[in-house]
């Protein structure tokens, strides 16, 4: 019997979820990032899309489970969600501290976000909505690989927020190709991709400003040009994070684009390193 292949990832990469705690309460009701409203609030926005967003990319991802043939491709569907459940189980605490911490209202947070979701699940084909995890899975991949590699997005910040922001990257990157994978085995094409990752991206971001505006609205920072000045710097001059994205999130438009053209395996075992956390080997992808 000939065993399809449809998994792309490299032959020796096996990841699975790592267990992990982070004592956030000290520093969340305060600007942990090296005290500057902006770049607190931004980090803060990102951290209150994810639990909605990964439970819709593990749905999007196993809805197809039954028609993937690699084993393979399968271990890596089972590590992909067990990774995605764990990070929404420590965003959602993250959140709902947060909210606590600085009387934000978590349910105002969430409300675009929840409609759009809705709106998908009752509008959208199922390959559509995996269009839309692929997408968004490109986001946080390049995301990760930037923070990892350069190292200066969260100089400043709260150790414990910063340890969580790298666990979370280091994750984002291992599991970078599962949707991808996926999709392409259920005859996904490049075209529904490319309109995924235009929606997806205008999305994320209006829903990341949207909070920040909140947040800094909250404390009385709306208007403050220091804080927007400061934060256009952080974003698009230096470090310069979107600006810096911006080659690898073209690149996803290419025909023959795959995750895995970039390999940055070498983040994940030099953060492996310095966290002297030893990688879950003994539990193989697909074990979970
Ligand atoms: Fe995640
Ligand atoms: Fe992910």
């Amino acid at each position: 019997m000939t065993v399809l292949t449809q998994s792309n990832s490299p032959d020796e990469l096996e990841f699975s979820p790592r267990r992990q705690s982070f004592d956030l309460e000290a520093a969340l009701g305060s600007d942990w990032h090296g005290g500057s409203a902006f770049r607190t609030a931004w980090f803060n926005a990102m951290s209150l899309v994810f639990p909605l967003g990964e439970k819709c990319f593990i749905d999007t991802v196993c809805h197809f489970q039954d028609q993937i043939d690699d084993p393979r491709l399968q271990g890596e569907i089972a590590s992909f969600r067990a990774q995605e459940a764990t990070h929404r189980v420590q965003h959602q605490k993250y959140n709902e501290l947060l909210c606590a911490l600085r009387n934000y209202d978590l349910v105002r947070f969430e409300k675009n976000e929840r409609e759009r979701m809705a709106w998908a699940y009752r509008e959208l084909t199922a390959r559509r909505r995996l269009a839309g995890t692929v997408a968004s899975e490109h986001l946080t991949a390049i995301m990760a690989n930037d923070m990892l590699s350069k190292q200066d997005v969260l100089i400043g910040a709260d150790s414990q927020i910063a340890r969580l922001w790298a666990w979370h990257g280091v994750e984002e990157t291992e599991h970078k190709a599962v949707a991808f994978d996926v999709f392409i085995a259920v005859g996904g094409t490049v075209s529904e991709r490319r309109q995924a990752l235009l929606m997806n991206t205008f999305f994320f971001f209006k829903d990341t400003f949207r909070n920040t505006c909140i947040m800094l609205q909250n404390d009385g920072k709306l208007w403050s040009l220091r804080e927007w000045a400061s934060g256009f710097k952080f974003l698009f001059i230096k470090p310069g994070v979107l600006r810096r994205v911006f080659p690898a999130w073209l690149r996803f438009f290419g025909k023959n684009f795959h995750p895995w053209q970039v390999d940055n395996r070498d983040l994940v075992k030099k953060w492996e390193l310095q966290q002297d956390v030893a990688p879950t080997a003994d539990k193989p992808a697909g074990n979970i």
